[in-house]
């Protein structure tokens, strides 16, 4: 069978192939609590046919989203609102995945069709950002943010947890937390905004120090047999790459010692002067790097649309679990046409019954 459609078994949940939706704010929330647009969007992904699908970046505090649309779960009752999602997704067939985040010093923007801009300062549909330091991210982005105190950096671990276990009350099987992207977690350990000089700051050791206590205390309360996993951005595309990626494979190890289970491969995006090597699967051989050095299940994405692309990472063993993030909003049934363009018998078992009877027909 086709590397694609393999199942994949990860503590005690299976996933029917390979193919992973990756979380995809919508901005479509109202004061953190999803919609019927995610309840739609969620369960037409997962009639789809992927394995797994997980929810977008879903704030741990209000001041952690990145924009007033952004979905949040500081409180039981934004929890709860996943729930009927969760179901949604389970009937279609894939696991229910969530990830969680803090948007730090990247929080307090417009929607991307907005403008993508800093809420201007007055606006009151903005807020105070934090990061661990007081250095905006720039350019379109230039609220300076509060340096967090020590007292910040605990209660945020501690809104990390709540959200875990919330997450888990509404029936998600799949925990990502967002540590990628220039988010809070990833502007902890970039030397681009973290420049503290007590036990947050500075070595590699310090610069870990946030995203390894806030996995502890997140594998605490989420079970250990359903999957626990991290997206980080391994690369900065800064220049100092190989010295980056050497770090954060060590920390990956780390991760993988402090329990997390696999890693989602992504990039730090915490400069303005990066260069991304963009084109189809790039990140393949870093994400198969950070898999065989850390030996570590990890899933990646950016630029896999294309099922042959897709197809040929897991075949590399660049990864255990390939993401099709544009290419799913693209298509839902993006795992049908993979299996078509990919010559598999019988595509259209992918689909639930009452569209897989018509569409078995066109082979
Ligand atoms: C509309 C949209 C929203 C996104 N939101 C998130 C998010 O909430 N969390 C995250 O880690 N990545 C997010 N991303 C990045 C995607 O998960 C994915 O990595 C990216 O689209 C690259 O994969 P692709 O080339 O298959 O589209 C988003 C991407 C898009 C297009």
């Amino acid at each position: 069978m086709s590397a694609l459609f393999q199942p994949f078994k990860l503590k005690d949940i299976t996933l029917r192939n390979r193919i992973g939706v990756p979380p995809m704010c919508q901005y479509s929330a109202i004061d953190g609590r999803v919609t019927d647009w995610h309840q739609v969007h969620l369960a037409g992904l997962a009639r789809g046919g992927a394995g797994l699908v997980v929810v977008e970046a879903t704030a741990v505090s209000p001041e952690g989203r990145i924009t007033p649309g952004c979905t949040g779960i500081w409180n039981d009752e934004l929890g709860q609102a996943f729930a009927p999602i969760v179901q949604a997704i389970k009937a279609g067939g894939a696991v229910p995945g969530i990830q969680i985040a803090h948007a730090g010093r990247k929080a307090s923007a417009n929607r991307p069709w907005e403008g993508d801009d800093q809420i201007a300062d007055g606006d009151p549909r903005g807020w105070q950002t934090i990061a661990p330091s007081a250095i905006p991210f720039g350019a379109h982005l230039p609220r300076v943010p509060r340096a967090m105190t020590l007292d910040d950096i605990a209660r945020v671990r501690q809104d990390f947890v709540d959200a875990a276990r919330r997450a888990l009350d509404a029936g998600f099987e799949w925990l990502e937390l967002h540590f990628a992207h220039g988010y809070l977690a990833q502007s902890f350990f970039s030397v681009h905004s973290n420049q503290r000089t007590d036990a947050y700051g500075g070595s590699f050791e310090n610069r870990s120090r946030f995203l390894l206590e806030t996995l502890a205390a997140v594998r605490k309360v989420w079970p250990e047999h359903l999957p626990l996993t991290a997206r980080f951005g391994v690369v900065e595309f800064d220049g100092r790459d190989e010295q980056t990626l050497a770090e954060s494979i060590e920390l990956t190890r780390r991760f993988k010692a402090g329990g997390l289970d696999l890693l989602s491969v992504s990039i730090a995006f915490t400069t303005l002067n990066a260069k991304v090597p963009w084109g189809p699967g790039f990140l393949g051989p870093i994400a198969g790097r950070v898999r065989r050095e850390a030996g570590i299940p990890v899933a990646s994405a950016w630029g896999f649309g294309e099922p042959a692309v897709a197809q040929k990472a897991l075949e590399d063993g660049q990864m255990d679990l390939v993401l099709i993030g544009k290419g799913h909003l693209a298509n839902p049934h993006w795992p049908y046409q993979a299996a078509r363009e990919l010559n598999i018998d019988k595509p259209a078992w992918v689909l639930p019954a009452p569209y897989a009877h018509w569409l078995s027909a066109l082979r």
